[in-house]
């Protein structure tokens, strides 16, 4: 029977497959579950960082009005930095999963600054999460804003969390950037150990008949996987951390193919909406099955094995016109 086993940011993994941050990972039943059906490690729903600057603030406000206030209570709670209610929800919800499930938890948090919320990562180191994954983005749709400015702040984040506490951190980006090859590779060099590519966004459409503005499907479908798979094929053999694939990973093909192109990991979330977490266990017969036909006995056997630099065809991940079918393509 082939070994299914990986490394991710230093995590020793079961299996490659992750379940990505999303209302799946929000309760201890659900997380159950996934572990049940083979989830290697679960990335809990995300924290934004809103929720810790505000709750901080109305905390320190009460402090500020309340009858007893000395001083030094004040100056206390900022060294101390005591989260409050969905801060504290969410450290005794990291414990609570720790507590009932073997395998690693990853916490998670949204943010766009580097400012204020980054006392907060230390506390999730305190309550035992495995890792931390920070979902950054920020849309270039500020025409005044420089190229400089915004991935400024990317590695602001990193200095701020990644560099002040013990456990790996990994960047969930998107792959709205001018260069992003240049900036995959820099964010890489840093005391990150892993790059989730990519965010699955939000997307606005048009409801024609009610002239309104309505939201595009929630969840992916395979063929949004080619984006990721491009890009950790590109980047696989460039990068001095760890890729983990994320959006359009819906079977055991999906999740063979990044691996082929040198994923560490894979996340899965729409495909466990739509198929329930039995879906993991399905991925995980068919990545077995196939190995055992291809005669390979652990994952690294054929990991990276299609990456663009050690592929026979890397301009295929560089083609980016349909030249060939844009003549006499007849559909
Ligand atoms: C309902 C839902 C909730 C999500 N919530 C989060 C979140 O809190 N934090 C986050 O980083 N990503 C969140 N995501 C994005 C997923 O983690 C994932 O990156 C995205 O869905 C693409 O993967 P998929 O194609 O397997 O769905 C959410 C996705 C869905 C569908």
């Amino acid at each position: 029977m082939a070994d299914l086993s990986v490394e991710y940011m230093g995590l020793k993994l079961r299996n490659p497959i992750i379940v990505g941050s999303s209302g799946l990972t929000d309760n201890t039943e659900s997380i159950r579950n996934l572990e049940q059906n083979g989830a290697a490690a679960i990335v809990l729903k995300s924290l934004f960082e809103e929720e810790i600057v505000l709750e901080k603030e109305a905390s320190i406000s009460r402090m500020q009005s309340g009858s007893s206030l000395y001083p030094e209570s004040l100056d206390f709670y900022q060294y101390e930095d005591t989260p409050a209610e969905s801060t504290s929800d969410y450290l005794d919800m990291i414990k609570s999963v720790k507590s009932q499930v073997p395998i690693p938890v990853i916490a998670s948090i949204n943010c766009m600054t580097a400012q204020q919320w980054t006392w907060f990562p230390k506390e999730i180191e305190r309550a035992g999460a495995d890792a931390l994954e920070l979902n950054v983005f920020m849309l270039p749709s500020d025409m005044d804003r420089s190229v400089e400015e915004t991935e400024k702040v990317y590695f602001d984040i990193i200095g701020e969390v990644a560099d002040r506490i013990g456990i790996p951190v990994a960047l969930k980006i998107s792959y709205y950037f001018s260069n992003l090859a240049n900036m995959i590779r820099k964010l890489s060099e840093t005391s990150i150990r892993g790059l989730v590519l990519f965010n699955r966004f939000y997307s606005p459409d048009i409801d024609l008949d009610n002239f309104e503005i309505t939201s595009g499907s929630v969840l992916s479908s395979p063929g949004d996987l080619s984006l990721s798979l491009r890009w950790i094929a590109i980047m696989a053999d460039r990068v001095k951390c760890d890729l983990a694939a994320s959006t359009g990973v819906h079977d055991g093909n999906a999740l063979i193919k990044q691996l082929l192109v040198g994923a560490s990991a894979v996340q899965v979330v729409s495909a466990i909406y739509k198929h329930g977490g039995e879906r993991i266990a399905e991925m995980l017969h068919d990545l077995e099955s196939w190995m055992d036909a291809q005669g390979f006995n652990n994952i690294g056997d054929f990991q990276g094995r299609l990456s663009q630099s050690k592929s026979g065809n890397p301009a295929a991940f560089e083609r980016v016109q349909f030249m060939k079918y844009f003549r006499g393509f007849t559909g």
